[in-house]
């Protein structure tokens, strides 16, 4: 499936600019620096909880793989090493690659960094009895990337931890990206790169962050994100239109075709890159350093793992990384939307395959170098070989619309939330929808299940001031959108 998707994809990448000719959409209004600085809503980095960098976190994909951790013997291209060690040199370093897909050449050695930003492991717990009869399975484990404590943390630092020192070291200190409006991915890039540490230099205010959202479903836990987003001080553009927003993507990631050192970079939506798809990779090992330790209840690798899925960066990762353990383990993928053929054509070069699942196959396609360069992967492998097999999808629960929740969908996550399990609506509650659905089927019986639940819970209403100062900002099509 995988191959046929790709070989399509190449013969129609070329087409982006069409959308604009069928476009019809706009930037819709322009909410520039006003946020910035604005008394009521500050959010300041010492008010987050977080967790300290520290240079001595190994990556778990160096216990497996010894030589891909810089320092080690290796005659492999390329080596990681902890971002946080003074003394490296990745300031002064020659570059070669894109911007954000970065190789450092420390003396004779290709190197990238990586800045683990919160504590390991994400916990894995055996659901509870109640827990595991509402999804229908008798062995159920969820590994939990979410957190009460501290707000960075889980599925998108895990790909910041890539992306961000990477950025930073070629000079980056003004990063673009695009979501939507509730986008947890922007909402934890404006979090990790205003308020994180992610390399070994003098702590600073951060990146400056411009996010160009677009409007989607709304919930009370969009215009928290919302909120949010105002109080961290980032630049919001809004906008709106399939086309518009594609072709404002294209615009903006060509920042990243240069060679040179930049001010400026964008991150992909969802914060999904050939180079951060490594940083599910490193959490698929984080899982089996679990296992095998038996620091958890999961004593064997999991016969099936659900997860959501949007940009793919996740469920790619996660997929390489049991490949390469070896494990049989199949992973299912709830999709989080599907989109026009004219959209499809022009993202993923397929109009045949869901949106997101061509966009997936594509997107571990561009990881692949990244693995074989650390010698993980011989040069034959391909996607179709990593995936045959092992990826599943579902791509009907996500309906009717992204960000909004079917009524079986929404009692069930109730259910879940009852006993525990704080999923959201976007994503992980409809993954939790198909694992319910395949126990319905018959599919599960005696096997193992983890649950991988990608939502950080975190409590953000408890840091943001609690007045409405910061709605009058908005352009006021959107605040008309929210408050109606
Ligand atoms: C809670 C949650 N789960 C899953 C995903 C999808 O992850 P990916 O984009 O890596 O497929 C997202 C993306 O924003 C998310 O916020």
């Amino acid at each position: 499936m995988c191959s046929a998707i790709l070989s399509r994809r190449r013969l129609l990448t070329g087409s982006a600019s069409l959308a604009a000719a069928f476009g019809v959409g706009e930037i819709a209004s322009y909410w520039p620096e006003q946020a910035l600085g604005h008394g009521v809503n500050a959010l300041t980095g010492p008010a987050l909880p977080q967790f300290r960098a520290n240079a001595e976190t190994a990556p778990a994909l160096a216990e497996r793989f010894p030589w891909v951790q810089y320092g080690e013997a290796t005659s492999h291209k390329l080596q990681i090493a902890n971002a946080f060690k003074p003394g490296i040199g990745f300031e002064s370093a020659p570059t070669e690659g894109r911007l954000g897909e970065r190789e450092f050449t420390i003396g004779s050695r290709a190197v990238i960094p990586w800045a683990p930003m919160f504590e390991r492991p994400s916990v894995i717990f055996r659901a509870n009895r109640e827990l595991q009869s509402l999804a229908g399975v008798e062995q159920l484990f969820i590994k939990d990337e979410g957190s009460d404590l501290v707000a960075i943390y889980g599925n998108k630092v895990r790909k910041y931890e890539f992306l961000l020192p990477n950025l930073h070291y070629s000079g980056v200190r003004k990063i673009y990206s695009h979501g939507a409006y509730g986008s947890n991915h922007c909402a934890h890039l404006a979090l990790t790169g205003r308020f994180a540490e992610f390399h070994s230099g003098p702590r600073s205010e951060g990146m400056d962050v411009v996010l160009n959202l677009y409007p989607q479903a709304i919930t009370e836990n969009v215009v928290t994100k919302l909120r949010l987003l105002s109080a961290t001080g980032v630049t919001l553009n809004f906008m709106q239109g399939d086309a518009v927003v594609g072709v404002s993507i294209k615009m903006l990631s060509l920042m990243n075709q240069t060679t040179k050192r930049s001010a400026e970079g964008y991150i992909d939506p969802g914060g999904s890159s050939p180079l951060s798809v490594l940083g599910h990779v490193e959490a698929a090992m984080e899982l089996a350093q679990q296992i095998e330790s038996g620091s958890c209840e999961l004593n064997r690798y999991p016969d099936y793992v659900f997860l959501p899925i949007g940009t793919g960066g996740t469920a790619m990762g996660l997929a390489l990384g049991f490949y390469l353990l070896g494990w049989p383990t199949r992973v299912v993928v709830t999709c989080s939307q599907d989109k026009s053929s004219l959209a499809k054509l022009v993202v993923n070069g397929d109009i045949g395959a869901p949106f997101d699942i061509a966009h997936a196959c594509h997107l571990l396609e561009e990881s692949l170098p990244w693995a074989r360069k650390l010698g993980l992967v011989e040069d034959d492998i391909t996607p179709a070989k990593i995936l045959k097999g092992r990826l599943f999808y579902d791509n009907e629960t996500w309906l009717p619309a992204y960000g909004k929740m079917n009524k079986r969908v929404a009692e069930r996550a109730g259910l879940a939330n009852d006993l525990g399990l704080v999923l959201d609506g976007t994503f992980s509650a409809k993954a939790f929808d198909t694992l319910g659905s395949f126990a319905e089927r018959g599919l599960l019986k005696n096997k193992r299940i983890l649950f991988w639940n990608t939502y950080q819970r975190f409590p953000f209403e408890t840091i943001l001031p609690q007045d409405d100062a910061w709605a009058k900002y908005l352009p006021e099509d959107v605040q008309s959108r929210l408050f109606t």
